[in-house]
């Protein structure tokens, strides 16, 4: 009984919150006040938009196009591998099969053409090729015909065919980085005898030259130096899965970093069928 008295009361209440006509005031506010809280709400936003704005447009006209910003600490570059794969594995009777790893060589190597290099410049042997107040930076040549047998120039097929295949070792770039001492590819097989192998360019060397690049906008046409490596496998290395590292060594790139496999290293495997 109590309860059907009292629903029309309730209703005539939450009727009078939303709107009530005595007052004016709709959810318990006049027209007015609600007008207020809405303009301070537009101004207060307003005002915070453009704050961030303005401070986002700052740092953008701080910004240099060609370095970045915050970099404390120059990384240290890690090691990559050419042909990419989990495992070069082929059969060196077949072309088919090893055509996709000569295919990326030939790839690879084709901005390091002689007749492109010859448009860049020869820089001193050894040293730094510094140019922090040039505008335009130099590029040094590193010609493909370095790479002798594994330029895939006399050899269209990097040895595969004759189940002597060559890989390209390629040093990450690190724009600014100068490596001290004289940076070398060290490649060695894990097994006990030793696995012959021939560099190139001799020794492995990777140029002081080539040091420090100045990043994709300052030195668009820079070429990372190259080691080849020729595995000189023999008839009893055939069909036997060859693991091998490759490190940086030689100067004060890192390449034992406990968490960072690929700093300054990097390990590959190779199996040849015949
Ligand atoms: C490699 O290819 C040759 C020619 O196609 C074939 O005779 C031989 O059986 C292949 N070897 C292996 C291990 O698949
Ligand atoms: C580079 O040289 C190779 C072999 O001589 C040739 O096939 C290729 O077209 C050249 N690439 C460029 C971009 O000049
Ligand atoms: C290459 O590395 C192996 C194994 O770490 C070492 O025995 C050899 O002396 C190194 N060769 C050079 C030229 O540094």
């Amino acid at each position: 009984e109590t309860n059907a008295e009292q629903k029309p009361e309730e209703k005539e209440a939450l009727g009078d919150f939303i709107y009530n006509p005595r007052t004016g005031e709709f959810l318990g506010r006049t027209a007015s006040s609600w007008g207020l809280i809405f303009l301070f709400y537009l101004i207060f936003y307003g005002v915070l938009t453009g704050m961030f704005i303005l401070t986002i447009w700052v740092m953008l006209q701080t910004l240099d196009d060609a370095v970045p910003r915050h970099q404390d600490r120059l990384a240290s570059p890690g090691l990559v591998v050419r042909p990419h794969a989990v495992e070069i594995s082929y059969n060196r009777s077949d072309p088919t099969n090893y055509n996709p790893y000569v295919q990326q060589l030939h790839d690879l190597l084709q901005q390091y053409n002689d007749s492109i290099q010859e448009g860049n410049d020869l820089c001193l042997v050894g040293e730094y090729t510094d140019q922090d107040d040039q505008p335009k930076k130099k590029v040094c040549q590193f010609k493909r015909s370095n790479l002798r047998q594994c330029s895939g120039l006399p050899d269209a097929s990097f040895g595969y065919a004759e189940g002597q295949p060559c890989v390209i070792i390629k040093l990450n770039r690190v724009i600014g980085l100068k490596p001290e001492g004289d940076p070398y590819i060290n490649c060695t097989a894990k097994r006990n005898t030793p696995l012959q192998m021939i560099y190139f360019p001799p020794e492995g060397r990777l140029d002081k030259m080539f040091f420090p690049y100045y990043g994709k906008i300052a030195h668009p046409d820079y070429v990372q130096p190259l080691v080849a490596v020729k595995l000189l496998l023999t008839k009893e290395d055939y069909n036997v899965e060859q693991t091998v590292e490759c490190k940086v060594e030689g100067s004060n790139l890192r390449n034992s970093d406990e968490r960072d496999k690929y700093l300054g290293r990097v390990t590959f495997r190779v199996k040849v069928f015949q």
